[in-house]
């Protein structure tokens, strides 16, 4: 039986986040520069988007560039940056007709304004989009995105519009990046890593995980669907008995 009939469209993840990794090695194995497995990256990133809103997935979640990526070689930062102005120019008519909103993560104001103006554009023009929302994470981190929300918890404490003992996951989670959607329910890492890398480490607190040795460029919509059968023949207990679930 074909993979895709295999998933229960009932059982679906609700949000997918995924760890691309693997450019570099992908383009290496091929004698070519890292920035060429960058931009075939970027077309897994159309299949697999386009994928899951097929599917019904709610929400996706890509780490895109992670606060740690500035310190790569000049160029490789430089592309990357071009490579998201022309993905997202290229992608904001195929956003629209699939019916996807597109939003953003991170420290975006650490962005080249360039690439910071495209992203408001393209999120501006998708936001009343239903079917599917997408989250680019960009300049990000989940230890900063953390310390900010302690930071602006803190200043409401001070002013007294929060109260010590108020303080609860809720009110963290609105604090967050993230705050307008939901927990993470699998995280997907490409590439043969298993690490976590810094990303949405609160949010992740109950998801599957699931590790695939793919490379991100590789990865197709065949490979999710993989990942979504494995992550519905998990049993998710989030803490309590097998018996207490049924
Ligand atoms: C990790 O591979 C990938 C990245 C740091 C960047 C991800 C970017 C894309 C997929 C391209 C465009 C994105 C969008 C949203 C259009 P790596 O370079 O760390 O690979 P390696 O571990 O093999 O060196």
């Amino acid at each position: 039986m074909i993979l895709k009939d295999q998933i229960h469209s009932d059982q679906l993840p609700e949000h997918i986040a995924i760890i691309m990794d693997g450019n570099g090695r992908w383009a290496k194995q091929r004698g070519k520069v890292r920035v060429f497995g960058h931009e075939k990256g970027a077309r897994s990133v159309k299949e697999v988007t386009e994928s899951c809103a097929e599917l019904g997935v709610k929400y996706l979640t890509l780490y895109a560039f992670s606060t740690e990526n500035w310190k790569r070689p000049k160029l490789e930062v430089q592309t990357l940056m071009k490579l998201l102005i022309s993905s997202l120019r290229k992608e904001i008519e195929s956003l629209k007709e699939n019916d996807i909103s597109l939003t953003a993560i991170g420290n975006l104001s650490a962005l080249p304004k360039k690439v910071h103006e495209e992203l408001l554009h393209v999120m501006e023009e998708t936001k009343s989009n239903s079917r599917m929302t997408l989250t680019l994470a960009l300049s990000y981190g989940s230890r900063e995105e953390i310390i900010s929300a302690f930071k602006e918890i803190s200043t409401k404490v001070k002013n007294n519009i929060i109260s010590p003992e108020k303080i609860d996951e809720s009110i963290i989670n609105e604090h967050l990046y993230t705050r307008n959607l939901p927990d993470v329910d699998l995280l997907i890492r490409t590439s043969g890593e298993q690490r976590i890398s810094n990303f949405l480490l609160w949010q992740i607190a109950y998801a599957e995980l699931y590790f695939t040795e793919v490379l991100w460029p590789d990865f197709g919509k065949e490979n999710l669907y993989e990942a979504i059968v494995n992550y519905q023949n998990r049993e998710r207990r989030f803490g309590q008995t097998s018996e207490q679930l049924t």
